[in-house]
């Protein structure tokens, strides 16, 4: 178990990486003065680079600590929360996904601001998640 957990901690920590920088990209996508095509591209390259390597990532986070949940027999209910909190995380996640596409079409309308408040959100659920699965508090 404790390298599945080993692994669990790998993919979330790599994860987590790409979930903190790539509304970073967007936040620089979102300030590209009009005209500024190659700055424009470049952001969007790195940005697209960066969602397909975090994608199987997350997936492989999510899988090792489903292994953990169902192999392991853990229960309680700090998992259920936990796991309602990472369903959100996927959600942010796959959004991304969207929201890089909308950069790509140039149907973004949305402010580098938005996008910096937007940058926190997984600042929280990580808190949250950790705080959740090492102190069991429930
Ligand atoms: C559906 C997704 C997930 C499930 C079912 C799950 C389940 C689990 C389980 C059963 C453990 C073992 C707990 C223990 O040994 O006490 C664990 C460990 C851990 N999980 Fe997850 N996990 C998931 C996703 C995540 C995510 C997204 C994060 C990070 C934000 C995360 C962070 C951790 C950490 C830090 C540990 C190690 C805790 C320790 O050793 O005390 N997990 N997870």
């Amino acid at each position: 178990m404790l390298w599945l957990k080993a692994f669990h901690i790998f993919f979330v920590v790599s994860w987590f990486a790409g979930l903190f920088y790539l509304p970073r990209v967007f936040v620089n996508l979102a300030m590209v003065p009009a005209g500024s095509d190659a700055e424009r591209e470049r952001l969007l390259l790195m940005a697209r680079k960066l969602y397909k390597f975090v994608t199987p990532i997350g997936l492989l986070a999510v899988v090792t600590g489903l292994w953990l949940w169902f192999a392991f027999g853990f229960g309680g209910g700090w998992l259920h929360v936990k796991v309602a909190l990472v369903t959100v995380l996927l959600g942010y996640h796959f959004y991304c996904g969207r929201l890089l596409k909308d950069f790509a079409a140039g149907r973004n309308t949305r402010s580098h601001v938005w996008y910096r408040v937007f940058n926190e959100m997984p600042v929280f659920l990580l808190l949250a998640i950790v705080i959740l699965v090492v102190v069991k508090p429930f």
